[in-house]
């Protein structure tokens, strides 16, 4: 996430990640710690168009499930099960798939009605060193919605600050 709140820029602009810098192996632990993967369908559609982009840069494997109100038009990518259902129905699925390792939403869509649906037991934030004033925002409601109260449960890299996770408060 950019300093002031955005997972992409304008356009889905993501160059804004190669300014992101520090100690790669929290990358490792994610890929050891996850199973599965849920995504959106705007990102699942950039995977369509570039079967070489990889989570993880291709570091990890696990199951890959994107959620979409349109399943029939979703065109088919090696290694995604696209889900038609509700968000629920997918956490469900995508937590039996991961075989007791952690599930990633990889979209802040998804991630901010997971969050006020109370599905989220972690939010992990990487902050870049970018002000990018315009883009995707990492938590968006149409409307208006609930307060989500957070408490703060660690660091994902002890000596870096600014690399934290929340819980949202049960
Ligand atoms: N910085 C980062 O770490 C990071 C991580 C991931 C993504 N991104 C970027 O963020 C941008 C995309 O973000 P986004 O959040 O706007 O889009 P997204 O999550 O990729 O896709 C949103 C789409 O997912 C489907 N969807 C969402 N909720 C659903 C539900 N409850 N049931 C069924 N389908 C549902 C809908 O597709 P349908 O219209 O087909 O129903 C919706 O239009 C991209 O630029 C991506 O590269 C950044």
């Amino acid at each position: 996430m950019s300093l002031d709140g955005y997972v992409a820029g304008p356009n889905d602009d993501m160059s804004f990640l190669e300014h992101v810098t520090g100690d790669e192996s929290i990358i490792d632990r994610y890929v050891e710690e996850t199973g599965a993967i849920i995504a959106g369908r705007r990102s699942y559609d950039a995977y369509a168009e570039d079967p070489s982009m990889k989570p993880y840069g291709g570091s990890w494997s696990g199951r890959q499930f994107v959620l979409t109100h349109h399943p029939e038009d979703a065109r088919p990518v090696e290694g995604w099960t696209v889900l038609g259902g509700t968000l629920a129905q997918a956490v469900d699925t995508a937590l039996d798939a991961a075989r007791g390792k952690a599930v990633e939403i990889h979209s802040a869509n998804i991630a901010s009605q997971a969050i006020d649906a109370g599905l989220v037991d972690e939010i992990h934030v990487h902050i870049a060193p970018v002000i990018l004033g315009q883009g995707v925002r990492f938590f968006d409601r149409p409307g208006p919605g609930p307060q989500v109260l957070l408490e703060r449960v660690g660091a994902a890299r002890p000596s870096d600050e600014v690399d934290l996770i929340f819980t949202p408060r049960r």
